[in-house]
């Protein structure tokens, strides 16, 4: 479902303020494991509000392949008909998860305690990505799993036939390899439990409780351990989607940088291991009020209000940060640029190994524009010209990925000449309709005839 057939380039220009209540699409993180759960169970899970991205639907066409029903009313819900733990069949074709790493390492993990065996590819962004941090802990499982050289995709994985529980230490907190061993562990014997140096989303731990398994959860030396009994019987669940805190990133930045806008974000997952951003933001002196917290489906949901100011300023954002705002760090760094002074970042690394080298990506972007930028390997400085000094004027690369390609789009909104993205098609694999929403709340963004 792309809003676009052809790779498009957009051009963003200055714009007016922007103003509006954002009706931003589902979590994508959410919509995945309600998809993957829902086919672990026996009887029909409801999901409303999911991502009707290509990323998830590259997971509902996977949970397909592997036997569930999963099937769409005119409305928009969706119901997945599931096989139960340990019920998934051989698929008869290659798992294709196209751009996405959370579906490719969650369902490998799904699938990695059953005796079938399943290939997985992606496109040429996904294929280069690492994924020995998932080969290695489900090889402990007894899943045998043939890579490419340097443990890339196209991978093949012969699920355990005698799953043995695992306790494994992940190298680096990453939800992905969390909930690729805990959904793994679903299917074997015994306790299985993950610990994570530091605690990253935890949507797969909040769901699996939804769907009646119990989880426990304690703090070590060695970080935050996730355990669970295999085996369990999951119930089917009505699940409701909040919307996206990584897409609502978008309109809040670009809200914070466009002089007398004012936007509301209504029923935004505002779960604390994702709401970095907004608190990052706050400390940058954004005026940002999150309102009206509830509980929806075992996630917190808000409101959002955000207005532009003039005061916005560097920070120091501490690397413990980095976890709960991840995915944030392209847009929060067109942010910092239209600041006053320098934000400093660490802990950053990981932003490297996601849909693009998102630190070199955006550095380029920044520095073309006329903003003061250093990264290392692991860090990132940036010294911000104020507002509506960033001159623009550039043709930038989307690197076929989505956040790098909207980054650019809002940075062109604010800026003094206008900002042209090579290649939008990515933004619909997480966030269908973006140009159009944008638009709705007042954004100069239009296609450019080659
Ligand atoms: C995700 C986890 C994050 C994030 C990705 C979605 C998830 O990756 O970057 O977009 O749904 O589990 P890591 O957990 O590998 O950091």
């Amino acid at each position: 479902m792309s809003d676009f057939d052809r790779n498009v380039s957009m051009c963003a220009s200055r714009s007016g303020p922007l103003r509006g209540t954002v009706e931003v699409p589902g979590d994508k993180s959410i919509s995945h494991r309600s998809l993957i759960l829902g086919a672990l169970t026996v009887g029909e899970t409801t999901i409303e509000g999911l991502l009707e991205g290509q990323d998830v639907l590259d997971t509902a066409e996977a949970m397909r392949a592997f036997g569930a029903t999963v099937a769409r009313d005119d409305v928009g819900k969706w119901s997945v008909s599931g096989v139960g733990v340990g019920g998934f069949a051989e698929p008869e074709y290659v798992i294709n998860c196209g751009n996405s790493g959370t579906a490719v390492r969650l369902i490998m993990g799904a699938m990695a305690t059953t005796p079938i065996t399943a290939t997985f590819q992606g496109d040429r962004s996904l294929n280069e990505r690492p994924m020995g941090r998932v080969i290695d802990p489900l090889t402990l499982f007894g899943a045998r799993c043939v890579a490419r050289s340097n443990q890339k995709l196209p991978i093949t994985i012969s699920g355990a036939t005698e799953p043995m529980p695992v306790h494994y230490t992940t190298p680096i907190p990453s939800a992905q390899i969390k909930s690729a061993v805990l959904l793994a562990g679903l299917n074997a014997p015994g306790q299985t439990t993950v610990i994570e140096p530091r605690m990253s989303r935890d949507h797969t731990e909040r769901m699996l409780r939804l769907f009646g398994v119990q989880i426990d959860e304690q703090n070590t030396d060695q970080g935050r351990a996730v355990s669970l009994v295999g085996q369990p019987e999951l119930q089917p669940q009505e699940i409701v989607v909040p919307r996206d805190p990584s897409s609502a990133a978008f309109p809040i930045c670009a809200a914070l940088i466009i002089p007398d806008s004012y936007v509301v974000v209504p029923g935004l997952c505002v779960n604390p291991t994702r709401s970095g951003l907004l608190l990052t933001l706050q400390e940058m002196g954004a005026d940002l009020c999150i309102e009206d917290e509830r509980d929806e489906c075992g996630e917190i949901v808000a409101d959002i209000h955000v207005r532009y100011t003039s005061d916005l300023r560097g920070v120091t954002v501490p690397p413990e940060r980095v976890v709960c705002m991840i995915d944030e760090y392209p847009i929060l760094s067109v942010v910092a640029a239209f600041a006053k002074g320098r934000t400093e970042m660490s802990g950053v690394g990981e932003l490297r190994v996601k849909e693009s080298d998102r630190l070199a990506a955006m550095t380029q972007v920044l520095q073309a524009c006329g903003v003061d930028v250093a990264d290392g390997p692991d860090w990132w400085h940036i010294d911000g010209v104020g507002p509506g000094a960033v001159s623009g004027g550039m043709m930038c690369h989307s690197y076929l990925d989505h956040r790098i390609a909207m980054s650019c789009l809002v940075m062109g909104l604010a800026s003094q000449n206008p900002i042209t993205v090579d290649d939008v098609a990515p933004i619909s694999t997480s966030f269908p309709g973006f140009v159009r929403l944008m638009r709705d709340l007042g954004a100069d963004i239009q296609e450019v005839n080659s």
